[in-house]
């Protein structure tokens, strides 16, 4: 019995997510055919899914990471964001394709897309793991999606709970939600 088992019932197992992400790699590679590509994975949530998809892309790529939290009233996220860890590199004229784990309200992403405009880069596009419709508050752009969920509080491949399960090699769904 894993240490897991007790609490995580799982919703995408790992070979589903390795088959989706090696599809979403080659749409990728196609769109950006003859050009450079930097990924901006938003931490924590997405290094698991960033680190996958970027082999899963046969093109030259770079890897940057972004640090957000959200402020939360309760469960709910108030759509006040903070960057905790900034981008090192300059984004100016660069094809960005910001990486994250899950859209739910979409109010991170909304902040995020805002915040790489003022830095000029070539083109931004969206990669999102996982959406979560039921919650949206705000329509945001989605490039790339790998799964539609329902309105359960999902763990594993990089998503906690508590900072707990993001080690889970399968998208789960807590038992005792
Ligand atoms: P949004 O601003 O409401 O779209 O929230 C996005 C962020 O909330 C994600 O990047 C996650 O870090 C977190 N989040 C939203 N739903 C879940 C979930 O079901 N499990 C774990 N984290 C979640
Ligand atoms: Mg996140």
């Amino acid at each position: 019995m894993a240490f897991f088992d007790r609490d995580v019932e799982v919703m995408i197992d790992a070979e589903t997510l390795r088959a989706r992400i090696v599809e979403l790699g080659r749409q990728i590679t196609a769109d950006y055919q003859g050009q450079e590509l930097t990924l901006v994975g938003i931490m924590k949530g997405s290094i698991f899914f960033m680190t996958d998809l970027a082999r899963a892309i046969d093109l030259p790529v770079t890897l940057e990471l972004m640090g957000v939290s959200s402020y939360h009233g309760g469960t709910e996220t108030t759509g006040e964001v903070r960057i905790s860890f900034d981008l090192t590199k300059p984004m100016h004229g660069k094809h960005i394709l910001v990486v994250e784990d899950i859209i739910d309200t979409g109010l991170t992403m909304k902040f995020l897309l805002e915040n790489l405009a003022a830095r000029h880069p070539a083109s931004v596009k969206v990669c999102t793991l996982l959406e979560k419709p039921a919650r949206a508050k705000t329509k945001v752009q989605m490039d790339y999606k790998g799964f539609v969920i329902e309105d359960r509080f999902v763990v594993g491949y990089g998503l906690d709970y508590g900072e707990k399960y993001r080690n889970l090699p399968f998208i789960g769904v807590m038992r005792t939600e």
